[in-house]
């Protein structure tokens, strides 16, 4: 038998690796996760009247672009946070944000850039899907370090002419999982201005949205919009599961140019896994309601003041902009999982789960991320716990 050797080099998956190190007695009667972003924040209630209400649509294969109705829901959504005007054509419902950001570079990567191999450009740390979808496509990833030396944000302007003309698509998270960075106006003008320079496509992991302190963080396909950029050069994914609290509906959707669009839709035609009836039902309800939305980041706001009292006095704390993780710097996060597992029952993730060793660096090797997704009694007792353990 042959099998590929192309994922031969992929890490142990974050989950596994995590639970192999924990794989150790704690003392701590109290056990408190705080490893994984899945929101405990309540979804909308009315999401089961929905679902009810539209349960003869399982006997239906689902409609793979998406209902009419859902695809309204989502332009008004973006019309109401970015002022953006987007029809049906720029629209595509995703199964989850995840499959849609590796089904997309399936639908958009070249085989060839400039003569060459591709590259997918993904910021380090990162969402893990981001770099098996270049392995899958052929291309080669390139981890730019999103560290507090760059303001947590990728500096792909930083980049030899060499990469960034092979470069096909640029992944940029904004706001940031794991470090809560947000990328305002002038770092979005700057990356469409390198995009357009050495034309590649700008894929706009924006499913942390809506979770945020004060200000809204402004959106890439808004900036590309108020720059006169072509559509095509921006693809902005956005996910139910952390606006409203649903990861386990898995639905998400991503907008972008006509073109792009339309490439994407027609493979999923073929191998997509579209979301069904009833489930997108009630996402169009969800997407249509913003009351959940105002009432869940205010609980959030909670969440942020409580960590800046605990860790306000640590040096190296970076408040969170957005999003809900601390990434805390430690000196080794693997070390500093184990010891806060054995000695107080609190569960973190070592930031070197999520980033690679580029040029002999793992820059998430000094962090731990915390996810801020427990009732806020929980969270508040694991922050203090960690505080006391590794900071005290
Ligand atoms: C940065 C980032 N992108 C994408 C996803 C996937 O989200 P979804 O639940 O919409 O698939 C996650 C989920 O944790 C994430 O953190």
């Amino acid at each position: 038998m042959v099998f590929p050797e192309r994922f031969s080099n992929l890490p142990v998956a974050t989950w596994p690796r995590l639970r192999a190190l924990l794989d150790v007695p704690t003392q701590a009667d109290e056990t408190i996760n705080m490893t994984i972003g899945e929101p405990r924040h309540a979804f909308p209630a009315f999401v089961g009247d929905v679902l009810a209400a539209n349960l003869g649509s399982f006997a239906k294969y689902p409609n793979n672009d998406g209902t009419p109705e859902h695809l309204d829901a989502i332009a008004g959504f973006l019309k109401r946070r970015y002022d953006l005007d987007m029809q049906h054509a720029n629209l595509l419902t995703l199964n989850g944000t995840r499959e849609g950001l590796y089904n997309a570079a399936m639908a958009l990567c070249p085989e060839t850039k400039n003569g060459k191999q591709p590259i997918i450009l993904t910021p380090n740390p990162f969402c893990q899907v981001y770099a098996v979808a270049a392995l899958s496509v052929g291309a080669e990833p390139v981890y730019v370090p999103a560290t507090p030396e760059t303001a947590n944000l990728p500096d792909f302007t930083s980049l030899s002419t060499d990469v960034l003309d092979r470069t096909a698509i640029a992944y940029i998270c904004s706001p940031a999982n794991p470090q809560g960075a947000v990328a305002d106006e002038a770092y979005w003008r700057t990356l469409i201005t390198l995009a357009e320079k050495h034309d590649f496509i700008i894929f706009a992991d924006e499913c942390y949205s809506e979770i945020y302190r004060d200000t809204p963080p402004i959106g890439a396909m808004q900036v590309a919009t108020a720059m006169g950029a072509d559509p095509d050069r921006v693809v902005i994914f956005h996910s139910l599961s952390k606006r409203s609290n649903l990861p386990g509906l898995r639905s998400g959707f991503c907008a972008g140019g006509v073109e792009s669009i339309k490439r994407i839709r027609a493979l999923r035609a073929y191998a997509g896994a579209p979301l069904s009836e009833p489930l997108q039902a009630v996402a169009t309800a969800v997407w249509n309601d913003e009351a959940h939305v105002v009432e869940n980041r205010a609980l959030y706001g909670v969440k942020y003041k409580i960590a800046d009292d605990i860790f306000g006095h640590v040096a190296g704390y970076d408040s969170p902009k957005a999003g809900f993780f601390l990434w805390l710097p430690v000196e080794n996060g693997e070390a500093a999982a184990v010891k806060l597992w054995q000695e107080t029952g609190v569960r973190v993730l070592p930031g070197a789960y999520l980033s690679q060793i580029a040029n002999g660096v793992n820059p998430g090797h000094g962090f731990i991320r915390v996810a801020m997704v427990a009732p806020t009694q929980e969270m508040q007792r694991g922050l203090t716990l960690i505080r006391d353990c590794l900071y005290d």
